[in-house]
């Protein structure tokens, strides 16, 4: 199945192999990194143009990382934060860009303008028009900051509205709405049904991107940006919690939902599968499940209905499960061994084999090429991505550098808010840490970090000769360094003088 490899002679020895033990063999290569495509499979039916996606992770995904993640073409997974802060932070994501905006934001005549600039803040500003509906969702007009501007704060919407909004009852389409926006020379236009209740709207901004934009965006269908969402696993204590937090993303149109915990070979992660499954005739949203790291696993989730399985037991960096539980499976091996359960699948199905997500242990650019190398669709990052302005909190100065704070959710700062749920075979009294709390120095936003991500990536590619992910997975054949070799492959016998943009010797000074 796969025949390169050192990872399955070392697997049938009972030997586990993570990044640092393989290196790519070069190949004949035909390919200059400029003409590598990195579009990749996100999950069975999704597809998306960088094998990226940020952790879902309370100190790497919230919705700046998430947006920004999806603008550059791969994906952020939200962190499972309270139920209305998901749902806002989803809502967030989706409303950055748009074609048709089938929920769009309402007021009604009789609010004053007080009341209009209250609304604006709880979609952070990200837009000013909103639909003046009467009771009966009728479109009576739509007001807009610089009409709004000239009014006084006790002003009734209905007297500053714009009474005539330009309305369609059909539907033209992306490209149709484009042409008679143009034509019409108006920013906005009014969808409506026959009896003139409201349908959905579209921007001209929004619509132009699409049309004559080359941005290689993560977009669903209606042009709106892709977004997943860790929601846990159902149990039979969290049922109603669960529902509600499912179907408010849902309703939010969600792209996936991610069954995410530590140990997601499990019957309740099973079962959360299965019932997420039954759902999909009422909406359209796919189901990401783990975290496993074995051949069973994977299979269990596949055979579930995952439309991608996550892989990862304690190779991240803030991880600690291997050392505190004695559990856990070398990244490289645990991709290889995934990767083999989900082809073999197929292979016996006669079905596309489900895609796999390398989650954690990601230190440079030359990782993801290895993780893709065994077979993985795309690869999960913390702490690279934790270091990207865009990610949650604030940028502090240690020894004249700027940080971000950085913590593993099964660290105990984040069991103590949280919980012990990812971990869920404790309870919260007897839930120990499996993580640790540290920091990261900034690099930049995550557009920079991507761009050094990518050319690693490609130039890795180049070596092997591959000039896509599937050309990889096929090309990729792996020779197993000695630990005279690893150090060889590092800078040695010169004192590094200037930081490289993408490489630190990743020495440990954090308790000096
Ligand atoms: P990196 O190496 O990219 O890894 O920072 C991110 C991944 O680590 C996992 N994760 C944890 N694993 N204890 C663990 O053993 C934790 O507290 C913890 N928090 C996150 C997770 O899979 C993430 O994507």
């Amino acid at each position: 199945m796969l025949p390169k490899d050192v990872i399955g002679q070392a697997m049938e020895q009972g030997i586990g192999l993570t990044f640092d033990d393989v290196s790519l063999s070069p190949g004949m290569s035909e390919v200059v990194p400029r003409d590598i495509n990195l579009e990749t499979k996100l999950t069975r039916n999704l597809s998306m143009n960088l094998p990226f996606i940020s952790a879902d992770m309370d100190s790497v995904t919230g919705p700046k990382m998430a947006e920004a993640i999806a603008r550059q073409g791969g994906i952020g997974f939200l962190w499972k934060a309270p139920i209305d802060d998901q749902e806002k932070w989803v809502m967030n994501v989706k409303y950055a860009l748009n074609a048709l905006i089938d929920q769009p934001v309402t007021i009604s005549p009789d609010k004053t303008k007080q009341d209009y600039l209250n609304i604006l803040p709880k979609y952070d500003r990200r837009f000013s028009t909103l639909v003046v509906v009467d009771d009966n969702n009728k479109v009576l007009g739509l007001v807009k900051r610089d009409k709004a501007k000239y009014a006084k704060l006790d002003d009734l919407v209905s007297n500053f509205m714009i009474k005539n909004p330009l309305k369609l009852e059909k539907d033209l389409g992306v490209n149709g709405t484009y042409d008679f926006m143009i034509k019409q020379k108006e920013s906005k236009v009014v969808l409506v049904k026959h009896d003139n209740t409201l349908k959905g709207l579209y921007c001209f901004n929004d619509l132009q991107s699409i049309v004559e934009g080359d941005e290689p965006f993560n977009r669903d269908d209606n042009g709106q940006l892709r977004v997943g969402a860790n929601i846990g696993v159902c149990t039979k204590n969290n049922r109603e919690e669960f529902d509600e937090r499912i179907y408010k993303l849902l309703k939010k149109n969600c792209d996936i939902l991610l069954v995410g915990t530590a140990h997601g070979h499990s019957r309740n992660v099973i079962d959360t599968i299965k019932y997420l499954n039954g759902l999909k005739k009422d909406f359209e949203f796919d189901v990401v499940a783990g975290n496993v790291a074995t051949y069973d696993g994977t299979l269990a989730l596949i055979e579930a209905g995952a439309d991608a399985v996550k892989v990862g037991l304690g190779p991240g960096s803030i991880c600690t499960t291997r050392i505190i539980t004695g559990a856990g499976v070398s990244q490289m091996t645990a991709i290889y061994d995934s990767v083999l359960a989900s082809r073999k699948y197929a292979k016996e199905h006669n079905k596309l084999s489900i895609p796999i997500i390398a989650d954690g242990g990601i230190r440079y650019s030359g990782d993801v090429t290895k993780a893709l190398g065994a077979g993985a669709h795309s690869v999960m990052i913390g702490s690279l991505f934790a270091a990207a302005e865009e990610s949650p909190g604030e940028v502090f100065i240690f020894k004249g550098q700027r940080y971000k704070s950085y913590r593993g959710m099964g660290s105990e700062g984040a069991l103590r808010l949280f919980g012990g749920e990812r971990y869920q075979n404790q309870d919260r009294e007897k839930s120990v840490p499996e993580g640790i709390e540290g920091r990261v120095s900034v690099k930049g936003n995550v557009e920079y970090i991507l761009k050094h991500l990518k050319g690693g990536l490609k130039s890795g590619m180049g070596y092997v000769g591959a000039a896509n992910i599937e050309e990889l997975h096929n090309k990729a054949k792996f020779i197993r360094p000695t630990l005279a070799s690893v150090q060889e492959a590092h800078p040695h016998d010169v004192e590094m003088t200037q930081e490289a943009p993408n490489y630190s010797p990743h020495k440990d000074d954090s308790f000096e």
